[in-house]
């Protein structure tokens, strides 16, 4: 299974400085980037054509969407659809993400709907889960973890290539805070979404990806990469810079 190491830019980026990154993204990763590693690069919307027209051709390069709404077309003021942002060289759409559901209030139903949608309309899609400081407190990281993902894949046929889902387990309290998930906590976390992933789908559920994300680093990377379970990252800070993320996709 290719590692994935993907780049989630949030709000950030003017169109000059989106330019700048991923050129120098490409510059420094393309010709040591292993046949075993993919890199995807979720820009701003208004930077998706442009980053897929500098990546393209670029061997293991792939750029994606960081939210779409589950629809083709249609009267819904401030959405895209798959449709849309696959015309603009997008291959991956992100569900699930922890700003989403906790800053503009997405619920599992909902994040399950997209999931499905995004999926059946051409979109690879990774849906992130993970637990929040006080659930993990609580000792509630695994029936978190188990709802989103049950939720998330309730509409997914069952009989869906595994390398079209990934997971991505984001713990909310190492998003953004400097504060990594410890290797324990990690792969515990990876092998329960394992094991919710194979009662859904069976044993292809082994070649589904599961992504880390929660305050990857160049510093951090290599090892949380070489841990059981973990197929990739899925970085925010660190990613912005293209040196920055480089330095990750190749660690
Ligand atoms: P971070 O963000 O790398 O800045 O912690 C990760 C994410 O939100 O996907």
């Amino acid at each position: 299974m290719k590692k994935l190491m993907a780049a989630n830019w949030k709000m950030y980026k003017t169109w000059d400085e989106a330019r700048d990154t991923a050129e120098a993204l490409v510059k420094l990763t393309a010709p040591a980037l292993s046949d075993d590693r993919e890199v995807l690069v979720f820009p701003p919307f208004t930077a998706l054509k442009g980053v897929a027209d500098i990546v393209a051709g670029q061997k293991g390069f792939f750029v994606g969407g960081q939210d779409f709404y589950s629809a083709e077309e249609g009267a819904f003021t401030g959405e895209i659809s798959p449709g849309m942002l696959e015309d603009a060289g997008a291959s991956y759409g992100l569900t699930g993400h922890s700003e989403r559901r906790h800053i503009l209030g997405e619920d599992d139903a909902y994040i399950g709907q997209k999931t499905a949608y995004g999926l059946a309309n051409g979109l690879n899609v990774i849906l992130c889960v993970g637990e929040k400081i006080e659930e993990r407190k609580g000792g509630s990281v695994e029936a978190v973890l188990e709802r989103q993902i049950r939720a998330g894949v309730k509409d997914v046929p069952t009989d869906i290539a595994p390398n079209r889902l990934s997971i991505a387990y984001e713990p909310v309290w190492a998003i953004g805070t400097g504060e990594v998930a410890g290797p324990r906590e990690i792969e515990d976390a990876h092998a329960f979404v394992r094991k919710i992933l194979i009662s859904v789908f069976g044993k292809k559920a082994n070649e589904m990806r599961i992504l880390y994300g929660g305050s990857v680093k160049p510093a951090n990377c290599s090892e949380i990469i070489a841990l059981d379970n973990v197929d990739g990252v899925l970085v925010g800070g660190a990613s912005l810079d293209g040196e920055s993320f480089s330095q990750i996709a190749l660690a």
